[in-house]
């Protein structure tokens, strides 16, 4: 009998079965897919970005689709912290994977009280700082572009937890190798790279934006290349875990990232296609360890074949 390949890797700490992480805004609350399939194949389930208060979010149309992708405005529209743990988190309880929560505070306090929230609940097992968001107002991706500010929040949620910290940046910056020191300095046990990119489309007939939000964020297959490219940007300056996200539609994706040196993936505008994209993946990443005889993913983890040049070391002037 073939021995099936172990797909488990650690991220930040966190052990789980498989590489294969479903996106924070693209998968709800982590329940609405059971009646589909069994979400226990996936790695884990990360929920749409929670705030201490619920948050309308931002008026219709807040989201619309380009070629090869999405432009979203949702503006963080969500439950809040509380009617998420009592209402969503116990119809989560049988699934066997890990759930970590999407957080999102409109101060560094906001960020520290929902960690000292989240702290006492047994069933999330890590929480995802979300400092990447181009759609609200105030927060979110003002803390993502200035290293100060992101070494902060990120040491604010450290310290309210002992669960593992993993900190979503923005792409949205000149150089995502300094924002991704400044959180590791401060404490984070891993990175999601990345976020979306802002953008806005008009619309000719009216001259109006298409979003009422006039600007919103870019995902989807447009966005890959470029995700991969800052994946490589921070796992070449960074020595903690990585998880790739942008544009990954199958496990061919899931591989690029993976041997670029991602220990994880997710997936998210894939899902709004086919919901089932994650198992897909998880599927056939285990059939192209069979067949390529990988015992164990973590084998290919930055496993990319280069001429031994790497630019993207900060500090490093070959570039220029
Ligand atoms: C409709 C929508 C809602 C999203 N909501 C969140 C969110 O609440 N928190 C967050 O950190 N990222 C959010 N994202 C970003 C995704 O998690 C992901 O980082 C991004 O879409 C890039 O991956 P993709 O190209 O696979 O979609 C959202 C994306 C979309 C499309």
């Amino acid at each position: 009998m073939v021995s099936q390949p172990d797909l488990s890797v650690n991220i930040g700490g966190l052990k789980i079965k498989n590489p294969v992480i479903t996106a924070s805004g693209t998968f709800g609350y982590g329940n609405e897919l059971i009646p589909f399939y069994d979400p226990s194949l996936l790695g884990v389930i990360i929920v749409k970005g929670l705030s201490i208060q619920p948050m309308p979010g931002n008026p219709p149309p807040r989201i619309i689709e380009t070629p090869c992708g999405l432009l979203n405005a949702i503006g963080l529209a969500n439950i809040g912290i509380e009617t998420f743990i009592e209402e969503k988190l116990p119809s989560l309880v049988k699934i066997k994977t890990p759930i970590i929560t999407n957080i999102y505070g409109h101060s560094i306090k906001e960020y520290a009280e929902m960690a000292k929230r989240i702290e006492s609940v047994d069933r999330i097992a890590a929480i995802e700082i979300n400092i990447s968001c181009p759609n609200v107002e105030k927060g979110g991706m003002a803390f993502g572009t200035d290293p100060d500010a992101a070494a902060r929040v990120t040491d604010q949620v450290v310290k309210n937890t002992t669960k593992p910290v993993i900190v979503k940046l923005t792409p949205n910056v000149t150089d995502v190798s300094i924002i991704a020191k400044a959180v590791e300095s401060a404490g984070a046990q891993a990175i999601s790279v990345t976020n979306t990119f802002l953008g806005m489309a008009v619309d000719v007939a009216t001259r109006q934006p298409k979003l009422t939000n006039i600007i919103g964020g870019l995902s989807g297959p447009a966005i890959k290349p470029m995700a991969l490219y800052l994946v490589h940007k921070v796992v070449t300056n960074v020595k903690i875990p990585v998880i790739g996200v942008g544009g990954i539609m199958d496990y061919q994706d899931a591989l690029e990232f993976i041997i670029v040196g991602a220990s994880a993936i997710q997936v998210g505008t894939a899902n709004f296609i086919n919901p089932k994209t994650a198992i897909d993946i998880v599927r056939d990443l285990t059939d192209y360890c069979l067949k390529e005889k990988v015992s164990n993913i973590n084998q290919i983890i930055g496993s990319l074949k280069t001429n031994g040049e790497n630019y993207e070391k900060s500090g490093d002037k070959k570039n220029k």
